[in-house]
């Protein structure tokens, strides 16, 4: 392990939030992203540890892997939330869970899994857990199962077939709250609890359903083609090309090359916004652009062949200190939005990514800027999270006016200011 002080810190902290779950008799490890709040292994959570663990033991970061793919379904979604220890799940947590409809009908069954999907970060961790591999036998046992996420993902969930993957719950976005699912996006103060039921109602909806893609897509009026979701898409697939030429798998290589253009095209062609030269993420069947601006407009950065012209139009959005370059970068909403609270609650309650920076947008910006030549912000951006973290602990979130932590301590995730 590399020396530095924050990296030992960042190993201390994933070291505490182990846990183990046994599937078939076979002992798994994890890492819970807060202790405190989430005591489940959350998908993308579980990418990001995969990354920071790679620096500080690969042997371990195999694990948190491996984990992740134990409950695939046979469909091939990677779940967005595996129930290791279901004495965990508790009935009033009912409408939060993503669980499968029967779970909740069936008296004493427990959800082992959620039937949902999170921001697909899997082909991105499997290549940074396998640059410190000495050989390509760790790739040759979780390319298939990771590859077979982002097939499914192109096979369920692009209804319409216009090469975008489609959310069927704003949880499923990874940004929960994020003004982009207001019921008119990007409201000033509303109330809580009216969010907490619109969404609850949706995933009720869903739950009928049985989470079948297809039924929700006919029922269900909300679902996104969203941003973000798109741009990490994009960028593991092109990962899983470059994978799959590793190994020599032709048809693998083949198969994601071209799916990460036309997923690409269909982002620039239907999300970009060239008179704003931001993206903005679709909603309904009528794929109505959702122009709140917030992080989500800028991920897009975070593909390698995204033209410069247009990555340059990010960058001028990313560093104006009007909207996105906080004293403490980088909002998840822009600072001149009037939805903007620099807090991860509302009215007292519990609202989140709202506005505060978290250092898991931070990571994939930073992996963006770097991308596109541009390391001055990019070194700058890596220098405000570690004085975050280094002032404030790991933290779930941060206020980006004065750098206070917010949201859960313990943070799994904020350990990737460490590795920026
Ligand atoms: C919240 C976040 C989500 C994250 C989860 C666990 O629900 O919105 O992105 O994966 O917490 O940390």
């Amino acid at each position: 392990m590399r020396a530095d002080p924050l990296l030992e810190l960042a190993a201390e902290l994933l070291r505490a939030n182990t846990r183990e779950g046994y599937l078939a008799g076979r002992r798994h490890l994890f890492t819970v992203p807060s202790p405190h709040r989430y005591r489940f292994q959350w998908h993308w959570d579980s990418c990001f540890h995969a990354i920071v663990w790679a620096e500080i033991d690969v042997e371990r970061a195999k694990e948190e892997l491996r984990s992740l793919v134990a409950r695939q379904t046979p469909a091939g979604l990677l779940p967005h939330i595996v129930y290791w220890d279901p004495r965990l799940v508790h009935r009033w947590q009912a409408p939060y869970l993503e669980s499968s409809g029967l779970d909740w009908v069936i008296p004493g069954r427990k959800p082992r899994a959620s039937a949902q999907m999170q921001p697909p970060v899997a082909a991105q961790a499997l290549e940074a857990v396998v640059a410190g591999c000495a050989n390509d036998r760790f790739l040759h046992e979780l390319l298939p199962p990771i590859a077979r996420h982002y097939r499914y993902l192109a096979s369920a969930r692009d209804p319409d077939r216009d090469g975008l993957v489609s959310i069927i719950s704003q949880f499923e976005s990874g940004l929960d709250f994020s003004p982009l699912y207001d019921r008119e996006p990007g409201e000033v103060d509303p109330s809580p609890s009216r969010l907490r039921a619109r969404a609850r109602s949706a995933q009720a909806l869903n739950k009928l359903c049985n989470h079948d893609p297809r039924l929700v897509f006919r029922v269900n009026p909300a679902h996104w083609e969203d941003v973000l979701v798109n741009s990490v898409y994009v960028d593991g697939l092109a990962t899983l090309a470059r994978l799959a030429a590793r190994i020599g798998d032709a048809q693998l290589e083949r198969w994601a090359d071209t799916r990460a253009r036309a997923s690409l095209d269909a982002l620039l062609d239907r999300c970009y916004d060239e008179s704003s030269g931001l993206f903005f993420t679709l909603a309904g069947r009528r794929e109505k652009r959702l122009a709140v601006r917030t992080i989500v407009s800028l991920i897009p950065l975070v593909v390698e062949a995204l033209p410069p012209e247009v990555a340059g139009r990010l960058v001028e959005h990313l560093t104006d200190p009007s909207r996105f370059w906080a004293r403490y970068p980088v909002p998840s909403v822009a600072l001149d939005e009037p939805s903007f609270v620099p807090v991860a609650e509302l009215r007292g309650h519990r609202c989140i990514w709202r506005g505060p920076c978290s250092l898991n947008t931070n990571w994939l910006l930073c992996r963006g800027l770097r991308r596109h030549g541009y390391h001055e912000p990019a070194d700058a951006l890596a220098e405000r999270s570690r004085e975050l973290v280094e002032r404030g602990g790991f933290n779930e979130f941060y206020n980006p006016l004065t750098g206070e932590p917010v949201g859960a301590r313990d943070f799994g995730w904020a350990t990737l200011a460490a590795v920026l």
